[in-house]
């Protein structure tokens, strides 16, 4: 993992700390993915629903929204910050409950469904988390996630980590192949075969393109500068200036900004998010 650091580490420091920060403006930004996301996941009012990855907890709650009463959800994350924010934003009334797992090892009950938006990418093992979550499911259970597909196929961070690489002193090597991070499912048929082998036997995988606004402001200049501040500390490009010096972050939020102000109109930066939409029962 990053700087050698496990994903516990990881989503319960400063990244996650962003994140809760910021769980408005991100699930904004995702809604037409979520949007999607439930579409194919066909929660059943009365269904239970695990939640995996649930971060701050936006499908939680709109699982629980379509389960209504007689159902339950049960969202579950490694992230203190995320699910303090995921607790604070549910009535005791709603059928939800929020727990600090990891989903590779535990054992959260018995439930109808499991459902992530990008919850699903970090495992250190994910044959073990998928089999282990195929375990959690009920005979015809399904699972349903996004998860990204290539990083070039995804403007929204392709574009500003082209800015971003001539300014720094080296450019950064690629993950090695099947360490946990948001690209590592970008190949469909090695995804179809890893869920197959944790004991899935049906899989399908359907790409899913949408624009995203990524920021929005009274003019475009306003949603381009509103757009890098998103992709400098929250997206997969963050990492890469996060411990910069601040004369080369200001250049960054520079160069981002000016790229990203092509992409601007109506007050709005889009650009394409590019996901596999996969189902697996
Ligand atoms: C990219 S975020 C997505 C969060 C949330 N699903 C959303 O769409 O806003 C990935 C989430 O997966 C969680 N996560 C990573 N590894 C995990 C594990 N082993 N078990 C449970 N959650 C995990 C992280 O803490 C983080 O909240």
């Amino acid at each position: 993992m990053a700087g050698g650091i496990t994903q516990v580490e990881y989503w319960n420091g400063e990244v996650g700390t962003r994140w809760a920060r910021n769980q408005a403006v991100l699930d904004a930004m995702f809604e037409p993915l979520t949007e999607a996301l439930f579409e194919r996941a066909g929660l059943n009012p009365g269904a239970t629903a695990l939640d995996i990855g649930c971060g701050s907890g936006a499908t939680t709650v709109e699982a629980a929204r379509r389960v209504g009463a007689a159902g339950r959800v049960t969202g579950a994350d490694i992230s203190a910050p995320l699910l303090a924010v995921a607790r604070a934003r549910v009535g005791g009334e709603a059928p939800v409950s929020f727990v600090e797992a990891d989903v590779e090892q535990a054992d959260l009950g018995t439930f109808d469904a499991a459902l992530s938006r990008f919850g699903v990418m970090f495992f250190p093992d994910s044959l073990r988390a998928f089999a282990n979550i195929r375990r959690m499911l009920r005979p015809a259970g399904q699972l349903t996630f996004l998860c990204w597909r290539t990083l070039s196929e995804n403007l929204w961070v392709q574009v500003p980590r082209e800015a971003v690489l001539p300014l720094l002193p080296e450019v950064p090597l690629p993950p090695a192949l099947d360490t946990p991070g948001p690209f590592r499912f970008a190949d469909a048929d090695g995804l179809g075969a890893l869920l197959r082998n944790a004991g899935f036997g049906t899989v399908s995988c359907a790409a899913l393109d949408r624009d995203v606004i990524l920021g929005r402001g009274d003019t475009d200049a306003e949603a381009a500068a509103a757009a890098a501040h998103v992709a400098l500390n929250l997206g997969p490009t963050s990492h890469l200036v996060r411990e910069a010096e601040p004369d080369l972050r200001a250049r960054a939020e520079a160069a981002v900004t000016e790229a990203l102000i092509r992409h601007a109109s109506g007050g709005a930066v889009r650009l394409r998010a590019a996901c596999w939409l996969v189902q697996a029962g």
